[in-house]
């Protein structure tokens, strides 16, 4: 089984994509991190982030298991991935490393932007997690200054509304929730709430698959 769990930066689409496949003894993949890698692939190599071909070629030589999720995390390597993931070539490079992790055995769950539109059109669950610009910047700002980043709550949030507007307006695999997806507005939600309404419209999907 696949679940594919799209929507927009710190939505907590992360968190839920997490928790569900260890709720259901999924495999996960938080497919950010393989922009936010390729992103940091070309600061490291002092290459600008608009050189596309320069991108597309450290997708292609993404690996997996060389992702240190630390080196990537961070609002300013998101930023960065979101400029490097408007590029087709580079979305293209990433298709079958994601196609691939979708077809785990023991069922798998991608979350990301274009999981349910165009990586995994086929999934049997499609969740599309949203939640209103302030309560996700302030969801963000709480979470840096965890960590120490002292940061304004309003650059938070007009970092924010950048990358919705980039991540939405690209040509290429638009931030988009596909027909057929599920829509969980986790504004008023805490994360045990919308966690509870995530695994019961994955139960209901089980519940129509053919048995087998
Ligand atoms: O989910 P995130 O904040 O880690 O993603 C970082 C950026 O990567 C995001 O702004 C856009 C891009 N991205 C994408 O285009 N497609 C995906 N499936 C996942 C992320």
């Amino acid at each position: 089984m696949i679940i594919a769990i799209d929507g927009p930066a710190a939505s907590g689409k992360g968190t839920l994509g997490k928790r569900l496949a260890e709720h259901f003894g999924f495999a996960h993949l938080d497919t950010g991190l393989l922009y936010r890698g390729v992103a940091r692939a070309l600061l490291d190599a002092g290459l600008p982030l608009e050189d596309a071909a320069s991108a597309t070629r450290a997708a292609e030589a993404l690996d997996l298991a060389g992702l240190d999720e630390d080196r990537l995390r961070g609002a300013e390597m998101g930023e960065a991935a979101s400029v490097v993931a408007a590029f087709p070539d580079v979305r293209a490079a990433l298709v079958e490393l994601q196609r691939r992790f979708a077809r785990r055995p023991e069922g798998a769950v991608l979350d990301g932007r274009d999981i349910g539109t165009a990586i995994c059109p086929e999934a049997e669950v499609k969740i599309f997690v949203t939640a209103s610009p302030e309560e996700r910047a302030a969801r963000r700002h709480r979470e840096l200054l965890r960590r120490g980043e002292d940061v304004a709550y309003e650059t938070v949030l007009a970092d924010i509304r950048r990358r919705d507007a980039r991540d939405s307006g690209r040509a290429s695999a638009p931030l988009k929730a596909a027909e057929d997806a599920r829509l969980l507005d986790t504004t008023a939600l805490d994360i045990e709430a919308a966690f509870r309404a995530a695994v019961s419209l994955v139960e209901n999907a089980k519940a129509t698959l053919p048995a087998g």
